[in-house]
């Protein structure tokens, strides 16, 4: 059976930085993010008697076998799942510019998740769908819910899984992209995080961190309280890229248009402007705030980085079928 689906990307609101089991992706601490609606990825799986082996498309673009052995090991899972042997061909495309920090992974691997598990014939639960989706990257998990997300992070399989904390998100929040540089990064997230629990000495205390973060920002998400969020959403993100400078050796994602970024926003919240920001595995900067505080962010931001490389985005929907 051919299926396809779509799954969004979302932003860490408290970062994943670090796995438990590198196989099985189970991260060291949990982790809250937000699914967006403009950045998502279509993937059409189909099961073929055949196929001597899986094949992968990404925008037009043949994979070679050694080169989608993420995208094999959600496959073989399904095959295990299903109890059958075929071979799958995979074809996907990407409304995100990729690698870029956006999150391409979170909604690729998501909408893989959906789409292979339909074709194999099953019908997996919300749960275990984010299961799943967490066996091709950890971002993943939180791709197959919709709004505000947690990720619980658990020990083993049965309990690494995401669940939606608000699907339908009642107030008027906002995020702002700023594409600063949308080219591949150097240093892919898998072995940034790797770095960071391995080398970091201040490792243990982002573990405090998380779990502080995790109770703080649910509670602000109750109260609809968007600059209680930003704020806490913004030193969680600082505090994450403080493993990275204190790694070994040491690294960052931002480039000079980051910290260009982060002046902007700050001298915004000067005059009064509640805007924060957040940064991923890359140099794009992405800017949270309240949708009536939208104009005077744009018009700040546009002399120095173009109107085209400003994407407004809201809350986002869930992984389903086309
Ligand atoms: C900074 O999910 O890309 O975006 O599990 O190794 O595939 P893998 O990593 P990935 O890492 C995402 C890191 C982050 C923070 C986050 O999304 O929570």
């Amino acid at each position: 059976m051919k299926v396809t689906a779509r799954a969004h990307t979302n932003i860490a609101l408290v970062k994943y930085w670090g796995k438990k089991d590198q196989q099985l992706i189970i991260p060291q601490t949990d982790s809250l993010s937000l699914t967006l609606d403009k950045f998502y990825t279509d993937t059409t799986v189909e099961f073929q008697p055949e196929l001597k082996h899986d094949q992968l498309v990404v925008d037009g673009q043949v994979f070679a076998p050694k080169q989608m052995k993420k995208v094999t090991r959600v496959l073989d899972r399904v095959r295990e799942l299903s109890n059958q042997t075929l071979y799958a061909s995979v074809n996907s495309t990407n409304h995100v510019p990729m690698a870029a920090g956006l999150a391409s992974s979170a909604s690729a691997f998501a909408a893989l998740a959906l789409s292979a598990s339909r074709s194999a014939g099953l019908t997996l639960s919300g749960r275990d769908l984010s299961r799943l989706a967490r066996r091709g990257s950890g971002s993943a998990t939180r791709s197959v819910f919709g709004g505000l997300v947690e990720w619980h992070a658990g020990h083993d399989d049965q309990s690494s899984y995401a669940e939606p904390i608000m699907e339908n998100v009642g107030f008027d929040i906002e995020m702002l992209a700023i594409l600063i540089d949308t080219k591949q990064k150097k240093i892919s997230s898998r072995g940034g995080m790797q770095s960071s629990v391995e080398t970091s000495p201040f490792y243990p205390a982002w573990r405090e961190v998380v779990a502080h973060d995790m109770v703080a920002m649910k509670q602000a998400i109750q109260n609809h309280d968007i600059d209680q969020i930003g704020h806490l959403a913004e030193e969680n993100a600082m505090r994450m890229h403080a493993l990275t400078l204190s790694a070994d050796p040491d690294y960052t994602y931002f480039d000079g248009g980051t910290i260009q970024a982060m002046n902007l926003i700050k001298g915004l919240r000067n005059q009064g402007v509640n805007c924060y920001y957040t940064m991923d595995a890359g140099p794009n900067v992405k800017v949270i705030y309240n949708q009536r505080d939208r104009e005077r962010i744009i018009n700040a931001l546009a002399p120095s980085f173009g109107v085209n490389n400003l994407v407004v985005a809201q809350p986002g929907p869930g992984a389903h079928l086309l």
